[in-house]
This record gives C-alpha cells, structure tokens and sequence, in this order.
C-alpha cells in the first residue's frame, strides 16, 4: 500500500527533515514504482529536493529490496543517482539519493533513445568485489542446476530490472541513467544487455533488431551460446511457473526467438 508524505509517523518524518536539514515544503507524490511503500520528491524549505523511498521492516522482501539497493549505491555505478544517506528509525528504512528530472526513454523501433541505453549499459559496467552484492545466479536456482547456472556467474555489477520506467533520459536528452537499483545482483556483464534486448522486443522490435542493437554494447561479446541458453531456460521455466504455460507463451516465446537470433 503506497503511503503519502503526511502518513508517514512523525519521527520517520522528523528524522528525515534532520537528514535534509530543513523542514519539507512540498511532498512530490511518484506515481510509478510498485514496491517501496513511500516514494517521492522532497522539496525543503532551503529550496534542495532528493528522491526518497520508504519501506516497513516489515515488509520483508522490500526491506531486502531497499538493503540492495543501498549496496549498488556504495559502488557508485556512474549511471546511478547518487545515494546521500539512508536510516532505519521506528521500524522503517529510508533512503535518499539525487533527483533525475527527465523522462522515460522510448525503446521503440526508430528511438533516438535506443544509443543512449546502449551508452549507459556501457558506462554503468563495472567489476564488483564478491560479497557486495547477492549472486546472480543464486536467484535462479530453483530454475536450473547448479551446472547449468555456472554461466550466470561473474564479477560484475547487474542492475537486474532493467526496463523503461527504470530509466530516465535527462532533460538535455544526452544520457540515461539507471534507477531502481534494487534487483541489483553481482553477475555476467551481459546479463543487462541480453534484458534490455527482451524490453526492446516488447516495444514493437523483431529478435533480430534486439540483438544487433545488444551487439553495440562491448559487453555483449561476453555472451557465450551456453550462457544465455542457461539464461533463457531459467526465466521462461520461472515464468511458466508463476503464471502457468498458456499465460508466459508470449514472453517465452520472444525469449527464445531472441535466443535464436543471437546464432542467426
Ligand atoms: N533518483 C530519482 N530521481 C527522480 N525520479 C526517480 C529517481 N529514482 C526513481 N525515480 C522515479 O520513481 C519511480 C519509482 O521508483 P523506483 O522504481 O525506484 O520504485 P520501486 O517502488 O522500487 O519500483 P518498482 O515498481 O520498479 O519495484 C521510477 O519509475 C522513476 O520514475
Ligand atoms: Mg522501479
């Protein structure tokens, strides 16, 4: 349940407006976003504005969610807003990073947006110490055997939500950045790729066009055969699982039309 400014209990709010030093003048609401309870815009009385988003302890999974998010923050990908501060007081965790003014990005076949994801899938690569963020493929291991999942290891930082809501194209239209970094796993670096490459299929894209826009991202050519197999198997098996066969066949299917495509 989404909770607004005003809702929040009083220390939470007087702890926040401590971390900002000065009192909230104006509480943005954010429509998106499904999975922090509290998300808005801060405006203070000294004229700053962060982005903050509030979850119950709890609320388990998105109290994890959040912790995650926390730790892609500490390793300060450059396509990432910055994290400023994060809390935990009377049972809620807060965080709060700088605020990105722009707009979603289009995917769609033509968009002048489609470089800009491949420049930011680019710039955010980063190797990342073991330990700092929860493995890849750890999250699929009901889905496939541990043999199976050994090509969805690595070192690198994956975002792991990537889709068009959780991206922002600044208001100079020069740059994507990433947001919602809390899927944030350490894993391959093409793993974000090979998703955004399914996000533009949604968006009208053929499999063939995906994969040529995934070849202009350097990373790409760490994508073996063997690995986005594995990739593909786990997520349609998962997906059949949550939402039964008849429901997960189109995703599935554009899964493994990409799948096909990145041999053709
Ligand atoms: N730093 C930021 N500056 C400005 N707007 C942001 C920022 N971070 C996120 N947003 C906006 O807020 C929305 C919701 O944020 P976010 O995706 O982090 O929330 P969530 O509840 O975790 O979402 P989800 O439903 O994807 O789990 C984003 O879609 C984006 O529009
Ligand atoms: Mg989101």
């Amino acid at each position: 349940m989404r909770v607004m400014w005003e809702e929040l209990p009083t220390p939470v709010r007087s702890a926040v407006e401590r971390r900002l030093g000065g009192r909230v003048t104006i509480a943005e609401a954010i429509e998106d976003g499904l999975t922090a309870a509290f998300i808005a815009r801060l405006h203070t009385v000294g004229g700053g504005e962060v982005f903050v988003k509030g979850v119950p302890i709890t609320d388990g999974d998105g109290h994890a969610a959040q912790l995650r998010e926390v730790a892609a923050g500490a390793l300060a990908p450059a396509v990432a807003p910055k994290t400023l501060w994060h809390f935990e007081t009377c049972g809620w965790h807060v965080l709060a990073s700088t605020v990105v003014t722009g707009r979603y990005p289009s995917l769609a076949p033509g968009s002048p947006d489609l470089p800009l994801m491949a420049d930011a899938l680019t710039i955010g690569r980063c190797r990342i110490p073991a330990g700092a963020l929860p493995c890849y493929a750890q999250r699929w291991e009901r889905w496939g055997s541990r043999k199976k999942l050994v090509p969805l290891r690595g070192g690198w930082l994956v975002h792991g939500d990537v889709h068009r809501h959780n991206a922002l194209v600044d208001s100079a239209g020069r740059r994507v950045w990433l947001v919602d970094w809390a899927a944030a796993a350490r894993g391959p670096a093409w793993l974000d790729i090979a998703d955004t490459g399914i996000r533009l299929m949604e968006e009208g894209h053929d499999a063939a066009t995906a994969v040529r826009w995934a070849r202009t991202v350097p990373a790409w050519r760490t994508a073996t055969a063997e690995a986005l197999s594995a990739w593909c198997e786990v997520r349609c098996r998962s997906w059949t699982a949550r939402i039964g066969a008849r429901d997960s066949e189109p995703s599935n299917a554009r899964l493994r039309a990409f799948l096909a495509a990145t041999v053709a």
